[in-house]
């Protein structure tokens, strides 16, 4: 597994950079931030519960100093003497809401002047099919378009600082595998089947805008991620809270948990070298999708397919203009 050590530490006070992790209160979201916030990061979580939020950064911030007290006992040499913790903040945004989205470009541009890295990590997973009060699908919204608004109105912070988007997708984008077309209304019963259809189309245009972002800004270096099986987050907790079937439901993502997946830790692991490592590069990485441990990887063909991918991104720009967001 890929070792966050290696990658570039900074000190706040000379080399300031910053970033927004989307969802960072929970599952593989609060890793993300625990790791940039151990490398000198200044961290805006944007969520959509404060008390959730302002929970999780007390114990993030309770995490990285018992790390680092341990590492510096351990190893007590120059590099380690380098080692600053950052900042974290919380900022209110609900995915389901464009205008919540947009309140939050407009709170954090009122303070930062630039962003170094923008983690699109939070989603709704597998939910029963709702239209959100915009007029979408809930995990359309969740997981695609309310993104795809905010990497847009943060963009210029982004290319300010020469930065980066990390948009996390799935392994489960692969359930797209017929023709594609972005369908708001697909509504078909059973919903214990067709809901991982709509996660799948979620998941699926995040790859694409990941790729149509890399052509159109190719300032920015545009990567998706599937994290990685990780069984112990909240993403699960649909079906595993269901009366009754929802043991069995716990008991199923355990058992494929313990023959496939990976920490909720090493599940960040992805995100964290696609967000910091000089080693991936404009020329030669801009668009890719990467999985677990930053590995990359060839998502599926429709995923990869750019005709698709620019029906989506037009399909987008079009809605978003229905409802009053020009982006
Ligand atoms: N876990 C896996 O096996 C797996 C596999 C493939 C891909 N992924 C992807 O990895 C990412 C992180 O997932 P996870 O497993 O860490 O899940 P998680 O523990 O459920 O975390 C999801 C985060 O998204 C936030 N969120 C959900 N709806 C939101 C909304 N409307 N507005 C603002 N925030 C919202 C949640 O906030 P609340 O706490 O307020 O609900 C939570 O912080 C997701 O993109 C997921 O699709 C996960």
């Amino acid at each position: 597994m890929f070792d966050p050590e290696s990658l570039p530490y900074y000190n706040p006070e000379t080399e300031r950079k910053v970033a927004v992790v989307t969802g960072g209160n929970s599952g593989i979201g609060w890793y993300t931030v625990l790791h940039l916030y151990m490398h000198g990061f200044t961290v805006y979580i944007f969520g959509r519960n404060s008390n959730k939020v302002n929970k999780a950064i007390d114990e993030i911030i309770k995490q990285a100093k018992k790390r680092f007290k341990h590492f510096k006992k351990e190893e007590n040499d120059e590099k380690t003497k380098e080692r600053y913790l950052g900042n974290i903040y919380y900022v209110h945004m609900d995915l389901t809401d464009l205008k919540s989205v947009e309140r939050a470009c407009k709170k954090f541009s009122k303070v930062e002047t630039k962003l170094d890295v923008l983690v699109n990590n939070a989603a709704v997973m597998a939910l029963p099919f709702e239209m959100t009060k915009d007029g979408f699908e809930i995990q359309l919204q969740t997981n695609y378009v309310s993104p795809f608004l905010l990497s847009l109105r943060l963009l210029p912070l982004i290319e300010a600082a020469n930065g980066r988007l990390v948009t996390l997708s799935s392994l489960g984008h692969n359930l797209q595998q017929v023709h594609w077309s972005l369908d708001q209304n697909f509504n078909y019963k059973p919903n214990m089947i067709f809901t991982w259809f709509r996660y799948a189309m979620a998941k699926t245009s995040v790859i694409q805008f990941t790729k149509m972002m890399a052509i159109k800004y190719p300032n920015v270096l545009c990567l998706s991620i599937h994290p990685g099986l990780v069984m112990n987050t909240n993403l699960f907790s649909y079906w595993t809270r269901l009366p009754i079937v929802g043991m069995f439901f716990w008991m199923l993502f355990q058992l494929v948990g313990y023959f496939f997946g990976v920490s909720n830790e090493e599940g960040s692991l992805a995100t964290i070298k696609c967000a910091l490592s000089p080693e991936l590069t404009l020329d030669k990485d801009n668009g890719k999708y990467f999985s677990t441990g930053g590995v990359e990887t060839k998502p599926s063909h429709i995923a990869n397919n750019l005709d698709n991918a620019a029906s989506t991104w037009i399909w987008t720009i079009h809605e978003l203009r229905d409802r009053g967001f020009d982006v």
